[in-house]
């Protein structure tokens, strides 16, 4: 059954907040009528920035790494006694780190960031949803956790193993009234790829703005939907994959080579 999330009145949580989507996700939040929205960032300074752009809900700032887990069950703690039970966490952060195979050190980042943080969002923030019976949480994946990125192993290997987790969350805990849905973009106009290309993604699709993308996400959110694809094509790209792995693989081997040359 789906579980829709609607931002009247909410209590909200964005992680990497201080930037790019995040930020966008805690401004379209405050527009649409969250009672509070925390913005959680390992930088401060830009946190603020956007809790200062948010002039109609109240506000609170977090600097912390998403990594550190007893960081993140403080954060719960401190907003569920101080502002109020959070209705949606965005456990959004992310890094893109690691050129090819990358270095031990970008593994690590990328499974921290990408995959031990929404852990810590699912053992420290849905059991309580779970003890209420509702509650939203959306993970901040990639298309490049449906298909790959072809410049870097450590981002595409936890990509998907966070829309694993969002997967393995929504199987478990539908039936505890919990709304779980994976944020699937390919280019996204923000600091992460804004150095790295202009113009089309490598797939050949547009980049978005982040408020596109945000706007995007609280529809889907209020219809109850898992995979949300501000990218709409990237739903047959999934389909080409799956329906012959062999085909994709050739394709994805000469984009590769497009990307390299
Ligand atoms: N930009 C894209 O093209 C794109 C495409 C698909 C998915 N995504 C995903 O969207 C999410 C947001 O990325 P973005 O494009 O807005 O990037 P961004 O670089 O603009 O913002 C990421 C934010 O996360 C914060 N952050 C990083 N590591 C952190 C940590 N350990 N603890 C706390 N905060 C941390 C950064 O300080 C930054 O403010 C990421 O998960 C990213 O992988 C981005």
């Amino acid at each position: 059954m789906p579980h829709s999330f609607s931002p009247a009145d909410s209590v909200v949580v964005v992680t990497g907040g201080g930037s790019g989507i995040g930020r966008a996700l805690a401004v379209h939040a405050g527009a649409e009528g969250a009672r509070a929205v925390v913005v959680v960032d390992r930088d401060e300074g830009e946190a603020r920035a956007t809790a200062d752009r948010l002039t109609r809900a109240a506000t609170a700032v977090f600097a912390a790494d998403v990594t550190d887990g007893a960081a993140i069950a403080g954060i719960v703690e401190h907003v569920e006694e101080e502002i109020g039970p959070i209705d949606l966490w965005c456990s959004n952060a992310g890094v893109h780190r690691g050129e090819g195979l990358g270095q031990p050190a970008d593994w690590e980042i990328s499974v921290g960031v990408h995959v031990r943080a929404h852990v810590h969002a699912a053992r420290y923030v849905v059991p309580r949803m779970v003890a209420r019976g509702r509650g939203t949480l959306l993970v901040t994946a990639s298309a490049a956790g449906l298909l790959s990125d072809v410049e870097s192993a450590p981002y595409a290997v936890t990509k998907h193993a966070a829309v694993a987790l969002a997967e393995w969350l929504s199987i478990r805990h539908d039936d505890d009234g919990i709304g779980v849905s994976c944020l699937a973009p390919q280019g996204v106009k923000t600091a992460m790829n804004s150095a790295r290309r202009d113009g089309r993604t490598g797939f050949g699709t547009d980049y978005l703005e982040p408020d596109a993308v945000a706007a995007k996400t609280f529809e889907a959110l209020a219809a109850g939907t898992f995979l949300i694809l501000p990218h709409p094509e990237v739903a047959s790209y999934e389909q080409r994959r799956a329906g012959n792995r062999e085909r994709w693989l050739a394709g994805m081997r000469r984009l590769a080579a497009r990307v390299s040359a």
